[in-house]
């Protein structure tokens, strides 16, 4: 049995297209993209989940709603759907370290940055570009790794460096950061864990 996934969104999804089109190759012959569950009624990634036929979930949080409340709904939803493995792509929310233990070493995220650098909480989106910017770095690029109970803080699976070029804006340079680094590293990485886990399960005790 493949390793069922659930890829965790918040916006526009160019993250869960690549790791779509990757399967759609057949690049990802150990997982299976199963559930993509979104925090965010508006995002684009739901639609690009539609039309690949993949299962859609929103799984909102109410302002002022307890962290744990919105982390037990999802939890039920990934039980109910007999997810084994979680992918974060662009999912803009932080997990406690009570969620995380439901899946160790099962959680990966795809973080705009050479992390350690630019990276941590407030550290997302083009936050991180503005700050590799601001900061006057030559190179920047992508991190996949495990998540755990810190943010960005998991063992790194995946790497790639991106060269800044003069000029950049935020938006020039995280569309580079993408189309170099994170839509490359992000369908291997998941393939690499979904057959580790594949191979785990297979394991006899
Ligand atoms: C991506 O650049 C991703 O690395 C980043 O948000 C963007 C989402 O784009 N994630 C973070 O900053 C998490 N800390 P997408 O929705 O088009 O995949």
């Amino acid at each position: 049995m493949r390793t069922r996934i659930a890829v965790l969104v918040s916006g526009g999804g160019t993250n869960l297209q690549a790791l779509i089109d990757a399967a759609a190759r057949g690049e990802l012959p150990h997982g299976e993209l199963a559930l993509v569950v979104s925090n965010n009624a508006e995002a684009f990634a739901l639609e690009r989940a539609k039309r690949a036929g993949i299962e859609t979930a929103l799984c909102l949080r109410a302002k002022g709603e307890p962290r744990r409340d919105f982390e037990a709904r999802l939890l039920e939803i990934l039980r109910e759907k007999r997810i084994d493995m979680l992918i974060l792509a662009g999912f803009m929310a932080i997990l406690s370290a009570d969620f995380v233990a439901n899946f160790p070493e099962r959680i990966i995220n795809v973080h705009p940055s050479l992390i350690p650098s630019f990276c941590g909480e407030g550290f997302y989106g083009l936050r991180v570009h503005q700050a590799a910017l601001d900061y006057g770095v030559k190179v920047t690029g992508a991190t996949v790794h495990y998540v755990n109970e810190i943010p960005d803080g998991g063992r790194i699976i995946a790497q790639k460096a991106v060269e800044i070029l003069p000029g950049d804006t935020p938006e020039v340079l995280q569309r580079r950061v993408m189309e170099q680094a994170e839509w490359i590293l992000l369908p291997k990485a998941a393939e690499e864990v979904a057959r580790e886990l594949d191979f785990a399960r297979q394991k006899p005790v």
